[in-house]
Parts: structure tokens; sequence; C-alpha cells
């Protein structure tokens, strides 16, 4: 029996993360895989040996963030009417320059360049860092 009331439990358990997961929005998604790619590249942007895999992992945080101008994000609904146009506006504009940065990293890399190719990501960074202020909606201050 105990067993048994162990199984729910876990059953139970494992249906509610999937649902967790299924709750995430269209960008979340974008982003999570642009987080895991360029938390690689940031490791090895300066190993010029690498350069290749680098340009793979700058070519994935590039389609994602293309990906992302198609959505609005989660944000945009809490701005007042007459602002949320500008607010997506605003948003795709800074993507946009985002994916600039992205072209520059790959002729930096293509170039064996590592020192300015570890400059543009310590930009990239910087963009994360501003996109993330303005437009992602922080779940700590809330709740
Ligand atoms: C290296 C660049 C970037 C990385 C690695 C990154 C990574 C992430 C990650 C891991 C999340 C959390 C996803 C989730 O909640 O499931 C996120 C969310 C978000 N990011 Fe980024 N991000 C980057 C750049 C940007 C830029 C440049 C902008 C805006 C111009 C931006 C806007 C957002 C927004 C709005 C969200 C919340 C998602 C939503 O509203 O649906 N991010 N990002």
């Amino acid at each position: 029996m105990k067993i048994r009331a162990l199984l729910v439990t876990l059953s139970l358990a494992l249906a509610a993360g999937t649902a967790a997961r299924a709750d995430e929005t269209p960008l979340g998604e974008r982003m999570e895989k642009m987080g895991g790619a360029f938390r690689a590249l940031r490791r090895q942007i300066t190993d010029a040996s690498k350069n290749a895999d680098s340009l793979a992992k700058v070519a994935t945080i590039r389609k994602n963030a293309e990906e992302s101008l198609k959505f609005d994000p989660a944000l945009a609904k809490d701005q007042p009417a007459d602002k949320q146009k500008k607010f997506i506006a605003d948003y795709q504009a800074e993507m946009k320059k985002f994916i600039e940065l992205c072209g520059k990293l790959e002729a930096a890399l293509k170039a064996n360049n590592n020192a300015e190719a570890e400059k543009l990501c310590a930009a990239m960074g910087d963009a994360q860092k501003a996109g993330h202020k303005q437009y992602k909606k922080d779940d700590k201050k809330k709740k």
C-alpha cells in the first residue's frame, strides 16, 4: 500500500511538472534555447580552436532571436492600452540590435579575431541585461 501511495504522489508530481512547462511562453522557449547556447559560447569565446563550434552556437542564438521577433513579451499586456504598441515596437527594435550584434560576432569569429569576439560577447550580455530589465516580467517582484 505504501508503495502505491508513493507511486500516486510521484505521478502527480510529474504531471504538475509537465503542466508548468507547457505554461511557458513561446518567447520564453526561444530564450531558453538562446540561454543554453550563450552559456557555452561565453566559456569558449577566447579559444580560437573552438571557433567553428562557437559559430554554430551563434547561429542557434541568432535563429532564436529572429524567431523572438514574432512574439510579444508577456509584460506587454501589463502596459496601459495606449502604450502597448510602442512597448512592442521598442522591444522589436532592441531585438534587431541584438541580432546585428550576432552578425558582428559571426564576422569576428570567421576572421579568427577572438579579442573582438570577446568584446562582442560581453556586449551581447549587456544587451541581455538591458532587454530583460525593460521587457521581461520580474516574477519575484510581481508576487
Ligand atoms: C544573450 C542574450 C539573451 C539570453 C541568453 C536570454 C535568455 C533568456 C532566458 C533564459 C529567459 C527566461 C525564459 C523563461 O522564462 O522561460 C528570458 C526571458 C526573456 N527575455 Fe531574454 N535573453 C537574451 C536576450 C534578450 C533580449 C535582447 C531581449 C529583448 C530585447 C530579451 C527579452 C526577454 C523577454 C521579454 C523575456 C520574457 C519572456 C516573455 O515575456 O514571454 N532577451 N531570456
